[in-house]
């Protein structure tokens, strides 16, 4: 489930070059589960034929104020209450003045005044246009109406410049919508994340360990935050640094993370275990370095508690997601990972890609629970995370009725 689930987000289009990446837009938000009413400006349906908008969002595309039969089927008035979100894109120079100026002479700036759904835009033009003082007098208008501000970015333009007002990317956008509508689904939910890799010390200068960075586990951690939650996070080394909002416990061996993560349980509702916890260490760590002999050595490997079983074990224990880093037959390990550790979800996570899982910036994984699954094609970890968080969110306050 994504945070933008039976949303009702309110597509305005206006008269810009980038009018044609709208038409993504629509697709990427309908993929999310949103529900999209498209309003077009005149000038919009110039560069992009409402069709192609009522084809993708499934519903009539709405052009004119003054028109009676419009007003019968969804009038402005009923389509400005309907909105969650009221989206611009492409926002032309013109648009953000005339809302700017609160004018109310078309249906789309009519609906911005009727609505009090919050705003976002996403202004895109000529880089000059930008740097007008006049649009940038109007950008803080906006900005200090609380209205969000989606880009621009810099880059080439249509029209042979290079500089800022590039329209954001269709699934950028997306991305930061999400992120309006997230941070309401944690709010008052506390959640504790492990992180990393652990290292467990053969002697004073050497260790056993693996390629966790850390990455996914941070984002994990970052995206319940983002999502309203109050995050601590206990991790192994990692290169990483946290939000300054997120409470951060460093931790060495996968004992060291089993005690932090034990005295920091009291209140938490939810617990996701990313950390990459080494299942063996050795028995034995030589006070001193390991001196260099001739012929082979061996080391004699024990157990090592197991952090997320331990929690899920508990009476009162929190909602338990595991992380299954598997190889192979990935849904079947993860499916009895659930079982045998009574988990509420796995997320099975594949790290023999070199493209993803372990020590990239990407992942794909499958999401595991009781009565069903869903898979996550490959993404940044960072999208990644505020999609399982909002599915995350949506389980757990379903167990919570
Ligand atoms: C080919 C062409 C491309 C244009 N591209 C943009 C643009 O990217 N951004 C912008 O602010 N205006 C652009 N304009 C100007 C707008 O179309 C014009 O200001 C229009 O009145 C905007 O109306 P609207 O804001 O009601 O849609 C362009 C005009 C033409 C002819």
């Amino acid at each position: 489930m994504s945070f933008l689930h039976n949303k009702n987000i309110l597509l305005g289009v206006t008269g810009g070059i980038a009018a044609y990446k709208s038409l993504t837009l629509v697709r990427r938000l309908k993929e999310q589960g949103a529900n999209v009413q498209v309003v077009m400006t005149e000038a919009a349906q110039e560069f992009i034929r409402p069709l192609s908008f009522q084809a993708l969002s499934g519903n009539t595309v709405h052009l004119s104020l003054l028109d009676p039969a419009a007003e019968a089927a969804m009038g402005h008035i009923e389509l400005a209450r309907w909105a969650d979100l009221i989206v611009i894109a492409p926002a032309t120079a013109n648009s953000m003045a005339r809302l700017a100026n609160g004018e109310a002479n078309d249906l789309l700036s009519t609906l911005c005044l009727a609505s009090k759904a919050p705003l976002a835009i996403a202004p895109a033009m000529n880089q000059a246009m930008w740097a007008n003082t006049a649009t940038q007098e109007n950008l803080q208008i906006l900005q200090q109406r609380q209205v969000v501000i989606l880009g621009p970015v810099a880059g080439e333009q249509a029209c042979g410049d290079v500089g800022d007002g590039r329209m954001m990317e269709a699934d950028e956008i997306v991305e930061k919508i999400q992120q309006l509508f997230s941070h309401q689904a944690l709010s008052g939910v506390r959640v504790l994340v492990t992180a990393g890799p652990t290292r467990e010390a053969i002697d004073p200068v050497r260790y056993l360990s693996n390629h966790s960075s850390g990455k996914m586990g941070y984002a994990v951690a970052q995206a319940a935050l983002e999502a309203g939650a109050s995050v601590e996070l206990v991790s192994g080394p990692c290169a990483l640094s946290a939000d300054k909002r997120i409470r951060l416990y460093r931790i060495e061996s996968a004992e060291d993370m089993l005690q932090a993560v034990h005295e920091n349980l009291a209140q938490v509702d939810i617990f996701i275990a990313v950390a990459a916890v080494a299942d063996y260490r050795p028995q034995q760590v030589a006070v001193q370095k390991i001196k260099k002999q001739a012929g082979s050595m061996s080391i004699e490997l024990i157990r090592n508690p197991d952090i997320l079983a331990s929690v899920a074990a508990l009476e009162n224990k929190p909602f338990c997601v595991g992380f299954a880093a598997e190889t192979e037959k990935l849904e079947q390990h993860a499916r009895l990972k659930l079982q045998q550790k009574k988990l509420d979800m796995v997320v099975a996570n594949r790290v023999d890609k070199s493209d993803s899982g372990f020590n990239s910036e990407y992942n794909s994984v499958t999401v595991i629970w009781d009565k069903g699954s869903k898979v996550f094609e490959k993404t940044t970890k960072s999208r990644l995370a505020t999609d399982l968080i909002a599915l995350i969110a949506g389980h757990f306050k379903q167990q919570k009725k």
